[in-house]
Formats: C-alpha cells, structure tokens, sequence
C-alpha cells in the first residue's frame, strides 16, 4: 500500500509526524508532498528536523497569495503529482487551503482520500478553514476524528458512519512523543519566562487584520506586561500588521516564530496562554495550562468541557481574566489524546473498504 501524504501549512506537520511514523512501522510505502504554502525555515523545515519528519519527496513551491491564488496553484501543481505516484491514498491534515486543494484533485481524480482532523466545526463560515472543513470532509472517503463531537457533526451533516473513525489527537501524539525534549529546550529561561508569564501567539486576519481590534489587543497585552513578562512570538502576517500599525506595545516581548520544542517549553511553563491557534488550544489543555482564545467560537469544544480553555471575544477582559486565573488541579483526558491516533490512522487506512482502491479510480 502507498500512502501519499499532502502538508502545506506550520500546523500540519506535528500532524503528519505520528501517521507517518505508524506507517513506516507497518512497512507502508509513502510519499510526502509539501505544497510549499509555508516556506520560512521557523514555519516549515525547523519542524520537518525537530518532528524527524523525512524531507519531502516533492514540493510544489507554491508560496503565498491570495486563498484563490494559493488554492488554484496547489491543484494545479498537485495534478500531475497524483497521477504519477498512483497512491492507493491521498492523506490530507487538517484545515488549510492546501487540505482543500488537495482534496478537491483527489477527489476528481478518483483516488481515496483520507482526511486527518475530520469533522471539525466552528459552524462559522467567516473563517477560511471552516469552508476547507466542510469542503474536505463532503468529499473524503475516510474521516479519521479527534473526538467524538466530530463524529457527531459529520453524522448530523450526512455522512455515512462507515466513512467515521475516530482515531484521537494526533497532535496529541507528537505533543507526547516530543515533551521530554520540549522540557529539556531551556527556551522559557533564555527568554526570560518564568512561572508568571504570559505567552500570546495570534495570525487569524479577524485579530490582526482589523486595526481597531490590533489595537484593543495590544492595549490589553500592554497592561499584563506591567505585571509579568509577556512573550510574544509573532507569525510573519502579525509582526508585519504590528509593524504597520506602529502600536506601543509597552513591555510586551515580540520574538521570531518559536520552533516546535521550544514553544512547547515556552507554554508548559507558563501562567496562561493567550492565543487564536486551533492547535495550541489542545496542547494547554494536554499540559493543563489555561488557555484564553481570543475568538467568538471554536472548533474544538472539548476544551472547553475537558480542557483548560476559555473563549474570550472581548480583548478588554484579558487582563482581569489573567489576574484571576489558576492552574486546575484534578484534569479530564480527552478520549484517544493518548499518544496513539497515528497508529490507529493507519489501521483504518489498512482496513478494507467497500468503494475504495482502484475500482473507484477514473482518468488517474
Ligand atoms: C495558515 C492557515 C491557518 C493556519 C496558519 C498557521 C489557511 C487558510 N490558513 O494561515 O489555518 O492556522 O497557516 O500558521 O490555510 N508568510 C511568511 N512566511 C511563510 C508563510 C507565510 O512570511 O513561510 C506570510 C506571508 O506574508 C503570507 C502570510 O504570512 O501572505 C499568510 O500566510 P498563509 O499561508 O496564506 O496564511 P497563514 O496566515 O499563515
């Protein structure tokens, strides 16, 4: 069997990790094509040499645009890849537009199409990732989900239960695989982060393409950083609005893209996370760190009930919020965020199924 794993974007590849690992354990034949959406080494190789992750055999160099533009390139790029390599299935991660583009060729070209991160919903269709969601998972042949409200969206949406497999959090196996490393990473201390800190990280364009929400933001952060550090590593989109923006940002430390380790270091130590990430979402929740998610809804509401995370929309009660928080004592695991889902993603990749292989292809 050949699995054809397609990635793009930062949050895919502690993703892939763990299928890939599971797989090369069973002996499985895989390609890896990266379509190039994040190239900056802190967003893309760094992590492919902390994850051990193989280089990938292809990339397709797309870079950056806009969502029309980046899409179109990918499927365009990634046509001709999937007709070569003949996988007996595409296995996309996640939310990004290179899921969707990849999905959309698979799709057509008939071959299996394997989606990791399945049945996600914030029912909010402002958000990009919320179409490539929805668009993926209509067309995947195998919906491999990280919790049972997953499933539960896919079945309400239509979608036949033997197309579910709940696999668990794959993010969640790297976490775990990666932590004894992460803590030995010595970041939090270079940077100057104690117990006290507070780490930030925001890219979503509804925080930080709005100048007036930018700028609630940073005001919000400015008074935390008058009473514990405040560390900040910037995606290049929010380094770049900051620095348009010309906002004081008064004791609040901007830093480059941390590196997978270290960002885990970064938050395990830390009084509370500040973020509008899906995947550090579930990471605090894992470590039991307090999480405040700067949006109005989540995909992921099992960390809200299992977890250590709060929806806060309103940037003007982050800092009384902050001052009142504690760690939780006693905490819930989520159900399969085990350190497992990767080897059960291949599992259901080798079960046989009704509809899948060759007799589905068309014109590949
Ligand atoms: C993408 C994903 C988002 C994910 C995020 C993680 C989509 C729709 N969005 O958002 O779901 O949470 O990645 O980081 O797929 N840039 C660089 N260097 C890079 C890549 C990008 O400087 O290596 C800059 C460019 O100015 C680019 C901007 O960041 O225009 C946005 O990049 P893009 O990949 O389009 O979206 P993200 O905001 O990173």
């Amino acid at each position: 069997m050949k699995l054809l794993h397609v990635v793009g974007a930062r949050p895919n590849f502690p993703k892939l990790a763990p299928v890939h690992r599971a797989a090369a354990a069973v002996g499985l034949t895989q390609c890896i094509v990266h379509t190039g959406q994040h190239y900056d080494d802190e967003l893309s190789a760094g992590f492919f040499r902390e994850l051990d992750i193989p280089t990938p055999d292809i990339n397709l160099a797309v870079g950056s645009g806009s969502h029309a533009q980046q899409t179109a390139r990918v499927m365009e790029r990634i046509e001709p890849v999937l007709i070569g390599e003949r996988p007996d299935w595409v296995v996309v991660y996640g939310d990004v537009n290179s899921t969707l583009a990849a999905a959309v060729v698979a799709s057509k070209l008939g071959v299996p199409l394997a989606h990791v991160e399945a049945g996600l919903r914030s029912h909010d269709r402002t958000m990009p990732e919320e179409i490539n969601r929805l668009v993926t998972d209509r067309l995947a042949d195998l919906l491999l989900t990280p919790s049972r409200d997953a499933d539960d969206a896919l079945r309400s949406e239509g979608e036949p239960d033997e197309e579910i497999v709940f696999i668990g959090n794959v993010m969640v196996d790297t976490l775990l695989h990666c932590l004894p490393a992460a803590r030995r990473s010595g970041f939090a201390e270079r940077v100057g982060a104690g117990a006290s800190a507070v780490i930030v990280t925001l890219h979503r364009p509804t925080n930080v393409d709005d100048p007036a929400r930018l700028a609630a933001i940073t005001t919000a952060l400015r008074d935390i950083a008058r009473d514990r550090p405040v560390i900040f590593p910037a995606h290049p989109r929010t380094a770049e609005r900051l620095a348009e923006s010309g906002l004081d940002l008064g004791g609040v430390r901007i830093l480059p893209p941390a590196a997978y380790l270290d960002m885990i270091n970064l938050i395990s130590g830390a009084h509370a996370v500040i973020t509008d990430s899906g995947g550090i979402q579930e990471e605090t929740t894992v470590l039991g760190v307090p999480c405040l998610t700067l949006r109005e809804n989540t995909e992921r509401p099992i960390t809200l009930s299992q977890g250590t995370n709060q929806l806060v929309p309103d940037p003007t009660c982050l800092a009384s919020i902050v001052r009142s928080l504690r760690r939780p004592g006693e905490r819930l695991q989520p159900e399969g965020w085990d350190g497992r889902a990767g080897e059960r993603a291949v599992q259901a990749l080798l079960q046989p199924r009704a509809g899948s292989g060759s007799s589905r292809r068309v014109s590949a």
